[in-house]
Formats: C-alpha cells, structure tokens, sequence
C-alpha cells in the first residue's frame, strides 16, 4: 500500500472507532526538541540511557545520574507539544473513548490538553524518596535543581527522580489499567521502538485481543500489526486528522 492510501486506510478505521487507545513512545516528542533514546538521533549514541536509568546506576552515583536528568529535564522544560500531541488531545475530546498510555516521562501530552493519559513509567516532574521511608512523591518543576542530588522532605535521604529504571517493576495499577484500555478497536503505536518490555508487550496483546493496530514510525519494528505508517508522528496524525476534522459537524 501506498503512504497516501495507509493514511486513508486509517482515518477510516478511526472514524468507524468507538473505543481508540494509543500507545506512545519516545518519538512522539522527537519533534519537540526531545531526544530519544533509540533511533536515528537517539540519545543513546552519546549517553548510555541503560547505563544510567538504573537502580544501579543511581546506588553507584547518585550524582552523575541527577546530572542527567537534570540536563534531561531542563531540555523538557524549555520544549513545547507538537503537531502530534495536539492532534491525539483533540481526539482525547472528541472521540468517545480515548486512552493513551505513554512511555514518555516528559509531560508533553498533559501540556497538550490530552484526557485520558496513563504514565507508564512515570513522571520526570516528580521526585520520590529513595529510602522508601514512608513521604509520598512530590512534585518538583524547578530547573535546574538548586541541588544535585537532591533529598526528601521527610527524611533527608537521598531522592530520586519519580520515573521507571531499567529493570524496575511498573506499579500494578498503572499496568492494570493500561491491559484494560488495550480491548480497543483501534491502537495505534507511535514512536516507541518496541524494545523496551513490558511496554512493548501491550501492542502485541492488542493485536491478540483482536484490535486494529497501526504503527506510526520512520522505522517501523512492532511486530504482527495490522498497518505500519512510515512516517513521523507530527506529519502522519496530521495527515490523518484533514482528514477526519471535516466529518464532524461545526
Ligand atoms: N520524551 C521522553 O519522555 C523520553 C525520551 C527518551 C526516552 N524516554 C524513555 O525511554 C524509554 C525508551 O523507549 P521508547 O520506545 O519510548 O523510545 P526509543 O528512544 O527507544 O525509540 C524511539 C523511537 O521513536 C522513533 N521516532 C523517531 N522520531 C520519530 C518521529 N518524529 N515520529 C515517530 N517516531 C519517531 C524511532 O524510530 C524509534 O523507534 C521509554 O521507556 C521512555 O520512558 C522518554
Ligand atoms: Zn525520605
């Protein structure tokens, strides 16, 4: 199939959805100024995103790992939504039931106005104590941090960033409600690269569930889709929106 006959192919399965549930990545934000972490710009070319997202990373030197997050976050702070979280927002509103799960710690999807958002793993806005000693996460917009590594409130310990390490388990109520959004009629897989489990997982359980799955990705990789749209995200849903935007009555 042609790319102008996927995008129509699309639309029309998402004008004939009840229930839509989208499943984002690192590359929805790419056009925001956000490096991802694979991919043909990812971050993993100069930094070692596996080497540092984790508890082991962070047991061994706190600091070096709140530098990059802290440099991560003051990148996020100064990006802005583009194309294609505005366009998934202003389906969150329109179509009767929306949900997206994102993989993305960045907040984009929120800024946009999109309903229904289920983080995945996590937030970079937030911060948790790392001693567990009992002080719930809080939040923490300020960039860069007065101090590096920051601590908790509560006991002086060292605090973390509010995010899912490699290697970490994803809260069961996050993942519940995610498996639950996948009996959908249409999923669509944006700009993740797939790789990262159990996110990954869930395009594959749509695709048993019987959903129409599509994935939207300048390198495709999901596997057993039903629609894979090479393309970028912002020029894909955007294509796909002039499409839908003039059936719905003024
Ligand atoms: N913005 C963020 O919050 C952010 C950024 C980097 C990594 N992460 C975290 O790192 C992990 C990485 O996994 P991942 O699969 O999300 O990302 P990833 O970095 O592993 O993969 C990014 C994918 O996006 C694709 N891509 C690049 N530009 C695109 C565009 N314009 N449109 C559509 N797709 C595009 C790439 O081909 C690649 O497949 C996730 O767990 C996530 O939490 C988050
Ligand atoms: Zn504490």
């Amino acid at each position: 199939m042609s790319f102008d006959s996927d995008i129509h192919s699309l639309a029309s399965r998402l004008k004939a959805a009840r229930r839509l549930t989208v499943l984002t990545g690192a590359g929805i934000s790419a056009a925001s100024g956000i490096p991802t972490f694979r991919g043909p710009d990812g971050l993993s070319r100069n930094f070692r995103a596996e080497q540092l997202a984790t508890p082991e990373a962070f047991a061994r030197d706190p600091k070096t790992v709140w530098e990059w997050y802290d440099w991560r976050r003051q990148i996020i702070a100064r990006a802005k939504p583009n194309r294609a979280h505005e366009v998934l927002a202003v389906w969150s509103r329109r179509l009767p039931d929306v949900t997206v799960v994102t993989q993305n710690v960045d907040g984009l999807h929120e800024r946009a106005g999109t309903k229904g958002v289920v983080r995945f793993h996590g937030s970079i806005w937030e911060l948790s104590c790392s001693n567990a000693c009992g002080r719930e996460a809080w939040s923490d917009d300020r960039v860069p941090l007065p101090e590096l590594p920051p601590r908790c409130p509560g006991c002086s310990g060292l605090a973390r960033p509010g995010v899912v390490w490699f290697g970490e388990a994803i809260n069961l109520d996050i993942l519940a409600r995610s498996r639950r959004a996948l009996d959908c009629d249409v999923c669509l897989v944006v700009g993740t690269s797939s790789v990262v489990y159990p996110a990954a997982a869930l395009a594959a359980e749509a695709v048993e569930r019987g959903a129409f799955v599509a994935e939207i990705n300048p390198e495709p990789g999901a596997s057993g889709v039903d629609l894979a749209i090479a393309g970028k995200a912002e020029e894909v849903l955007d294509r796909v929106e002039s499409l839908l935007s003039p059936s719905i009555p003024p």
